[in-house]
């Protein structure tokens, strides 16, 4: 892992699981993290962690409730308020409901808060990213991804709503958003690059919302017969952090598990489904994602000030 002194990183959902390790390690390897967060006092006791384990890390809580577009604008103005620049955004935070839910302005959870939130948040924070050359997206999809689909005309999933089909759409669009920005990226020759993630199988909060019997099956007491299943946070989270760190990624790149079936595993370079590569269905998802959110890219406006 490269000394990552001099840099900022702000991980979203960074108070627990997949999100709190990595902001741990990048904060340990000398990052200025930003724990950005829908719980302050959540937060702030992840925050305390950290900086005992390292002391002399420098750790900052920022609220953001993704689910609310009012506060992602208000935490994307709060971050501009304090920082000229960002090395590192980590759009980690994501939820698996099973009972149908909406957000603050009426988005289906899923599509809501683990896309259209990030999307947004990333949207309003790309100048302080391009102001940096070599700055990095980070988003964290996940196997699931390949359940879902996007479905234009009925993004809410009102006729016919499922688990699978709303958590997978949602990690769909994260795949789909992170090569469509790579792609803008690239057209306007900037040095900041866009790349995903996913942690396999990991034992976090993640599955909180769901039936008892699934989160027995899934629990950590359970870990000697879980082991080819399974696998620790930490170990979850190295695919996040070398999709953040590793000097020969490139733009587009997407990082998970090496074992069998992307469960478990050392990181490695993974290839996501065909359907995450049509570049027209990302194109029109952009298009949607931008009018629902309200927050234009403009990035071909964008001046780049990182060109070579
Ligand atoms: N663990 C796995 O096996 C697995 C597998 C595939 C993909 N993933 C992906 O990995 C990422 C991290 O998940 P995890 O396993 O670490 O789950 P986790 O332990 O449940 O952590 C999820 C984080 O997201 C935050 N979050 C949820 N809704 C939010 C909102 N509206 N605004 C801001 N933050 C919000 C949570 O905050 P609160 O604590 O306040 O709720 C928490 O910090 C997710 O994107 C997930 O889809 C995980």
């Amino acid at each position: 892992m490269p000394d990552q002194q001099g840099k900022t990183a702000l991980v979203t959902g960074a108070n627990t699981g997949i999100g709190f390790e990595a902001a741990k390690v990048l904060a340990a390897r000398g990052a200025t993290v930003v724990l950005a967060c829908r719980d302050l006092a959540k937060a702030e006791a992840a925050a305390s962690q950290i900086s005992a384990a390292a002391p002399r890390a420098r750790v900052e809580t920022l609220r953001l409730d993704l689910a609310s577009l009012a506060s992602v604008h208000q935490a994307a103005e709060q971050f501009h308020a304090n920082h000229r620049c960002l090395n590192l955004l980590i759009n980690n935070a994501g939820v698996i409901h099973p009972a149908y839910a909406r957000t603050e302005d009426g988005f289906e959870l899923h599509f809501g808060t683990n896309h259209l939130g990030h999307f947004a948040f990333t949207g309003l924070m790309l100048d302080r990213l391009l102001a940096v050359p070599g700055s990095r997206i980070v988003t964290v999809s996940s196997s699931g991804h390949r359940r879902g689909d996007i479905h234009l005309d009925d993004l809410a999933l009102q006729h016919g709503y499922g688990l699978n089909a709303a958590y997978g759409q949602s990690k769909l669009a994260n795949l789909m958003f992170t090569y469509e920005l790579q792609r803008q990226l690239a057209a306007i020759g900037a040095r900041t690059i866009a790349v995903a993630a996913h942690p396999g199988n990991a034992y976090t909060e993640v599955g909180r919302h769901m039936p008892g019997w699934v989160r027995v099956a899934l629990s950590p007491r359970l870990r000697l017969l879980n082991s080819w299943l399974l696998q620790s946070a930490q170990m979850g989270a190295l695919p996040t952090l070398r999709a953040a760190v590793d000097p020969v990624a490139t733009g587009g790149d997407y990082y998970g598990p090496a074992g069998p079936g992307e469960f478990t595993g050392h990181p490695t370079r993974v290839k996501s489904s065909a359907r995450s590569h049509n570049a027209d269905l990302q194109r029109r998802l952009w298009e949607e994602s931008e009018r629902l959110t309200g927050v234009n890219y403009r990035l071909a406006e964008q001046t780049a000030p990182h060109t070579d």
